[in-house]
């Protein structure tokens, strides 16, 4: 069930997440079903970054109008494409001032009770096979500033206080909901760097976007649920609706996994 009158009262949050949108200048009337849609199945809305495609303030504004189709709680990463053109601080602004939406940046939120950690993460590949810290000074700070995305979702992660908590990245922790990506890619896909402090906090439930053409569902080795929801990907296995929606606990029993609402039909 959802937020009624006092979210106090309440077993469970209806988290919704969509990322990669790629607004252009160009998109005014394209998103606005979808956010009504949103609207009517969940409590809070999570958008997993490339929210906009070149980081234009012009991008931000217009999917700031067309975020107005739905009142719900808003709750933001930036993803690479929406540093393009260097105005990611005014992207961020723009969101936040015209549409109300908080963007995590290696920080925290709660929303109706239930806590919300973001960072955009990094690139750098999974496993034993990750890029590593040797040689070249370029290559020692590609592996830097995953580390530093690392920090800031863990600092992100440290701050949540609620039962139910929920990670918002834009690049994916492990490398099972980049399957079906081309090889060459997965290391720009995401870093198994990001899977550390997941692993040590435990939050219900882990939103990504980033791999267009990934899996749907993985899970990190401690067995937090990730979900990838990059549009492309939910548009081709779900047309009807394009966004997940998680319940995530609200209450003081000990914290369980999130668990996918099963009237909503978003399985294929
Ligand atoms: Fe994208
Ligand atoms: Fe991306």
């Amino acid at each position: 069930m959802g937020v009624a009158a006092h979210p106090l009262m309440t077993t469970s949050l209806r988290v919704a997440a969509v990322g990669d949108l790629h607004c252009t200048r160009t998109s005014e009337g394209t998103f606005q079903s979808l956010f009504a849609k949103i609207g009517e199945s969940a409590d809070v809305l999570v958008l997993c970054g490339d929210l906009t495609d070149y980081g234009t303030p012009e991008e931000a504004r217009v999917l700031a109008k067309e975020l107005g189709a739905t009142k719900l709680p808003k709750v933001a990463v930036l993803g690479n494409h929406d540093f393009e053109s260097g105005a990611a601080d005014e992207v961020s602004r723009i969101l936040a001032d015209a549409a109300g939406v908080t963007v995590l940046d290696g920080t925290a939120t709660e929303v109706l009770g239930v806590g919300f950690a973001g960072a955009k993460g990094f690139a750098g590949g999974f496993g034993p096979r990750a890029l590593q810290s040797w040689g070249e000074g370029p290559v020692k700070a590609f592996v830097a500033a995953a580390v530093e995305e690392t920090m800031k979702l863990e600092s992100a992660l440290a701050r949540l206080r609620t039962r139910g908590r929920v990670a918002v990245l834009h690049y994916a922790p492990i490398g099972a909901t980049v399957d079906g990506e081309p090889v060459e890619i997965y290391p720009f896909l995401g870093s198994s760097r990001l899977e550390e402090p997941i692993n040590r906090y435990r939050p219900d439930v882990v939103f990504h976007g980033h791999a267009h053409r990934g899996q749907l569902e993985g899970a990190t080795s401690a067995g937090v649920p990730v979900y990838n929801v990059a549009l492309p990907l939910l548009r081709r296995r779900f047309p009807e609706q394009p966004f997940r929606v998680i319940e995530i606990p609200v209450g003081d029993e000990p914290s369980g996994h999130g668990a996918e609402v099963p009237a909503m039909g978003a399985r294929a």
